[in-house]
């Protein structure tokens, strides 16, 4: 049997790095992408010396011409696509108690944190689940409690506003897939030790990744349209 192939974005460094690692060791053939090529290579030779087959290649989320690059070499290389983990992610709001209030946020903070969270997961479905078409299929879009309504707090607004889309992504995604064991979760990694959480965070990097592997590697059976951390559906 063909092994699965597995997608992961922004996957040079921090939680989409460590994805890659936790997929290779359950003998999937994980394609790391990473919008600056060399570093994505740099990456790639580091799980290679662990023995892991990972192959490099490069994709901004914000492009859609990398985006279909992408697609092209899937189609050519593998002729399909079994897992898509939607990871990179940008948090631009600047700190500070005055600067994280919503009075104070730029339009222009929201569009390109937006085209990022949102449009690049949003690109990447179109172009990549249709290569989903052998009746199997995951897709994780790596969210955050920041983008919780239920749980709404102040500060990073841009953030947490795309962090919401994100969802209902995941939840207009699921609802037209439904019946196709093509299963869409969103995830909540916790506060993780990574470039974007900072030294001061809870949760290591293998720690943050558990519920995207988990999420990543579903039984046909599994949920679809959900919200998760530590394997918990979690309110939206
Ligand atoms: N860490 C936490 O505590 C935490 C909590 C909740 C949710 N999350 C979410 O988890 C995901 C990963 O976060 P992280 O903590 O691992 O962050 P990170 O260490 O800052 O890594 C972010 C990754 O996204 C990549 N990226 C940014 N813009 C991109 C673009 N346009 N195209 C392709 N890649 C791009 C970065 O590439 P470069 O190296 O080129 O910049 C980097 O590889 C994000 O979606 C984040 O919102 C993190």
């Amino acid at each position: 049997m063909m092994k699965k192939a597995a997608i992961v974005t922004g996957a040079n460094r921090g939680l989409g790095f460590e994805t890659c690692r936790q997929l290779a060791k359950r003998d999937i053939q994980v394609i790391l992408t990473s919008r600056d090529e060399a570093k994505g290579k740099a990456a790639v030779e580091k799980l290679q010396a662990e023995g892991l087959n990972v192959v490099a290649h490069p994709l901004d989320v914000t492009n859609a011409e990398s985006i279909e690059h992408l697609a092209q070499f899937i189609r050519n290389q593998f002729g399909r696509l079994d897992i898509l983990v939607n990871n990179a992610g940008i948090a631009r709001d600047p700190l500070g108690d005055s600067e994280g209030s919503i009075f104070n946020a730029k339009v222009s903070t929201i569009c390109e944190t937006m085209e990022t969270n949102l449009h690049g997961p949003l690109l990447l479905c179109q172009a990549l689940i249709p290569l989903m078409k052998h009746h199997y299929g995951r897709v994780v879009n790596v969210s955050s409690g920041a983008g919780q309504l239920s749980d709404m707090k102040t500060g990073f607004p841009a953030y947490r506003m795309s962090k919401t889309a994100l969802n209902a992504l995941t939840r207009v995604f699921a609802n037209e897939l439904q019946g196709t064991n093509i299963l869409v979760n969103s995830v909540c990694p916790g506060w993780v030790r990574t470039d974007m959480g900072g030294s001061n965070a809870t949760r290591s990097v293998e720690q943050g990744v558990e519920t995207i592997v988990w999420l990543a590697t579903l039984p046909d059976d599994g949920p679809t349209g959900g919200f998760f951390r530590d394997r918990q559906p979690i309110p939206w």
